[in-house]
């Protein structure tokens, strides 16, 4: 079958099923506003363009740059589809920047890499799969590239394999998921990134890239992956895009370990963008005859700014990465804030009353729950002890977790619980028993975290990844219907190396603890599909795709206090759908800031992304409790738009006194749009009408203030009445604000 029909088959989203097979030198691989073409030349695969969707196999090959980008000879390279370290794609020269550095079995450090088949693959979901098979030219080491285009949210996925085929090891320095080179198409290019670290995650910051720059950033937490930074970004060619225009390239690495991203800017404005797993702590060692799997690399295009970016890959969350992205999550109550580790059975009943008061649907009980004798993590002994010992503390819980799943059940809750199963204390039964089950170096001293006692277990042992499924599973298989796990995560490597791994392989440690990390989390899934699971990790330390591919949500930051929250879910929403994210509703003055703001405030922000509380419902006055008993109803209704509905960021917090945002369902019948005031002064920015985004301007909307408390402020002047959808996107929605910390939320109906 020739190329421009698969391409005409993929655009109408027939199954790949249909033209299964090999492929010839050139493939264009569409999505529905997108195309990657790559073609074949001197034996190896070449990016001829990615970007906008281009259906003319002609054009692409006249406009390519004939396969060379770049001013004089020194200067001009091949753009490969996969980039490697010592590959003839110079012309004078060789490629020393490659996402993939391989020290061959006889010592040699370049790869040179030639296609050996091209075919793409059934694929039943529908999706495009396609298939590079390469080998290098004189080793027997094979590299498989695999490219999935998701059409429906103009996504593709891709991922990396290699073989080793030689007869001795081979050493990999660097393996990157995505080594991709294009030419430039502009003087200028900005990376956005969200760096972050504990209560302060996802803060977004752009720079511009000059010639001769490589701009890189990562995680090397090994736990906490999405600490230091986010393994995400946007990089924009030309003008500086906003969120509706400019184009933009998105990328997500699907990871919850150490990692890079790095954009290399050389002299002659040819762009080199890797992503992959970090390779710090030393060489990866690949034995002969084995072969490993590297992270998928999720990539998307938008020629219309970062708002479609966001859009694109929340939808490819909800749809083909999620467990269960379609499904709308839980009001919850989550007892940490509420009473650390500070509870009994009453205070726990007693949080269920009120949780069950206010409208809730799930009681989850946060650490402090286990642990046995000397080393129950009762109040005194608090976080120095317990990690590892997953059974219930007697003394505490008389009636155990059994018993308190059934208080919930019998208060129509569902139930869930607090894990931290990637970890254990010193100061613990398991570790007493088997001291060469954490990650350590053989003969330095254990660094310890958190409690002066927290390591981490050592995932590449089996042996340790069956005792903690059998632990857990002893626990989850006890509770009928037990609805949720959160799991935890509180350190990072403190300590290299692994007692399981032998002296030859230390330098494995951190991809395999990864790899281990998901094996367990698969068996649990597997035989627990109906448990949702909560990725925390200090917080958003693992807000990641990898994780995800798992869980159904992650806690976004330790820190709850909602001013902070409004950047925090702001950067963590520019590649994670809001039905990911876990937003509670927490007591003032807050735990983290000492700020103290509006319970109203509290609800409008943690109401844009999974509403939750953390507080004790006890402490809340009669009127609060009614205000939030509304809340919670309001969140049912609009649940749907804002968990599975389209985003659209309207103004940033970063340089205004206030910020906005609205969603839209996919009929476009239904938008909720929510306007956040921070600390305003009287020379404070003014929201003018807010430019709203998404609706249809056939439809005409009815407008109406929700959340609003009794004798409250409107915030609208046109509450209550019914407006065209054309008037509104282009007059925009007229609100105002007063004083510090006022806010609102509106509720657009088609009629
Ligand atoms: C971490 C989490 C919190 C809470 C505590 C419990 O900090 O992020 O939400 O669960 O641990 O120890």
């Amino acid at each position: 079958m020739n190329t421009r029909l698969k391409v005409a088959l993929t655009a109408l989203g027939a199954s790949a099923a249909l033209f299964a097979g090999t492929v010839g030198d050139d493939f264009l691989l569409n999505t529905r506003n997108t195309t990657l073409a790559l073609r074949k030349e001197g034996g190896r695969w070449h990016v001829l363009h990615y970007g906008s969707r281009v259906d003319s196999q002609q054009d692409i090959n006249a406009l390519a740059w004939n396969l060379w980008t770049g001013g004089h000879g020194h200067g001009q390279r091949r753009p490969a589809s996969y980039a490697v370290y010592g590959e003839k794609t110079l012309t004078i020269g060789i490629n020393k920047y490659g996402g993939l550095q391989v020290t061959h079995a006889d010592g040699c450090p370049t790869t040179s890499l030639e296609g050996m088949k091209a075919e793409t693959l059934d694929d039943a979901s529908g999706a495009t799969h396609l298939v590079l098979t390469m080998k290098d030219r004189v080793y027997p080491f094979h590299v498989t590239q695999h490219f999935r285009a998701l059409a429906d949210c103009d996504v593709i996925e891709t991922w990396v394999e290699l073989r080793n085929g030689e007869d001795g090891a081979v050493r990999l320095g660097r393996m990157d998921s995505f080594a991709m080179d294009f030419p430039a198409m502009s003087d200028t290019l900005w990376l956005q990134n969200a760096g972050g670290q504990w209560a302060a995650e996802a803060q977004l910051q752009e720079n511009a890239i000059g010639r001769g720059q490589t701009l890189s950033f990562g995680s090397r937490s090994g736990v906490r992956d999405a600490f230091e930074n986010n393994a995400s970004f946007m990089l924009t060619a030309g003008c500086r895009s906003t969120e509706t225009s400019g184009q933009v390239l998105g990328g997500v690495l699907c990871w919850s370990g150490s990692w890079g991203i790095g954009v290399q800017r050389d002299f002659c404005d040819f762009v080199s963008v890797r992503a992959g797993v970090d390779t710090s702590a030393g060489a990866y060692v690949l034995d002969p005859g084995k072969t490993i799997v590297l992270p998928k690399f999720a990539f998307t295009w938008s020629s219309a700014g970062k708002g479609q970016i966001s859009r694109n890959i929340h939808r490819w969350a909800r749809r083909w990465q999620m467990p269960a992205g379609s499904k709308l999550r839980p009001v919850l109550l989550n007892s940490w804030e509420g009473s650390y580790f500070s509870f009994t059975e009453k205070v726990l009943h007693d949080m269920m009353d009120g949780v069950k008061e206010m409208g809730g649907e799930l009681f989850v009980l946060d650490d402090g729950w286990f642990g046995t004798g000397k080393y129950a993590r009762d109040d005194v002994h608090r976080d120095k002890v317990g990690l590892g010992d997953w059974v219930i503390n007697p003394e505490k819980l008389p009636n155990g977790l059994v018993g308190l799943n059934e208080e919930a059940r019998r208060r129509g809750l569902k139930f869930g619980f607090w894990v931290e199963p990637e970890m254990v204390n010193t100061n613990s039964w398991l570790y007493e028993a088997h001291p060469d089950w954490i990650v350590r170096e053989r003969r330095r001293p254990v660094n310890v975290g958190r409690g002066g006692s927290q390591t981490v277990l050592d995932y590449t042992n089996p042996a340790v990844r069956e005792n903690i499924f059998a632990q857990l599973d002893a626990l989850y298989s006890k509770i009928p219907g037990l609805s949720y796990i959160k799991w935890d995560a509180n350190a990072d490597f403190f300590n290299m190396g692994s007692p399981y791994l032998d002296e030859a392989h230390q330098a494995n440690m951190p991809f395999d603890y990864t790899v281990g990390l998901y094996d367990l989390l698969a068996r649990i899934r597997a035989k627990y599909p109906d448990i949702d699971i909560q990725a925390c990790s200090s917080g958003g330390g693992h807000a990641d795709y990898g994780f995800l591919r798992y869980a159904d949500e992650f806690w976004g930051s330790d820190d709850s206090d909602a001013r902070e929250r409004i950047f925090i879910q702001w950067g963590e929403s520019q590649f994670y759908p809001a039905c990911a994210i876990a937003a509670h509703v927490t007591a003032v003055p807050n735990h983290q800031t000492g700020r103290t703001t509006p319970l109203k405030f509290r609800f409008d922000v943690a109401m844009s992304a999974r509403l939750g509380f953390e507080l004790h419902p006890k402490e809340l006055s009669a009127d609060d409790l009614a205000f939030a008993k509304q809340c919670v109803s309001d969140y049912k209704r609009i649940r749907p738009v804002v968990q599975q509905g389209d985003l659209y960021r309207l103004v940033s917090p970063y340089g205004h006194s206030y910020a906005s945002l609205m969603y839209v369902d996919e009929s476009r019948d239904h938008a909720v749009v929510f306007l956040w005031g921070m600390v305003r002064g009287n020379w404070s920015d003014y929201p003018g009408p807010l430019a709203l985004q998404g609706l249809d301007a056939s439809k005409r909307y009815r407008v109406r203030e929700i959340n609003r408390r009794k004798g409250g402020n409107l915030h609208c002047r046109v509450d209550g009445k019914t407006l065209g959808g054309q008037a509104l996107l282009s007059m925009g929605l007229p609100v105002r604000l007063r004083g510090d910390w006022d806010s609102a939320v509106f509720e657009l109906t088609a009629e």
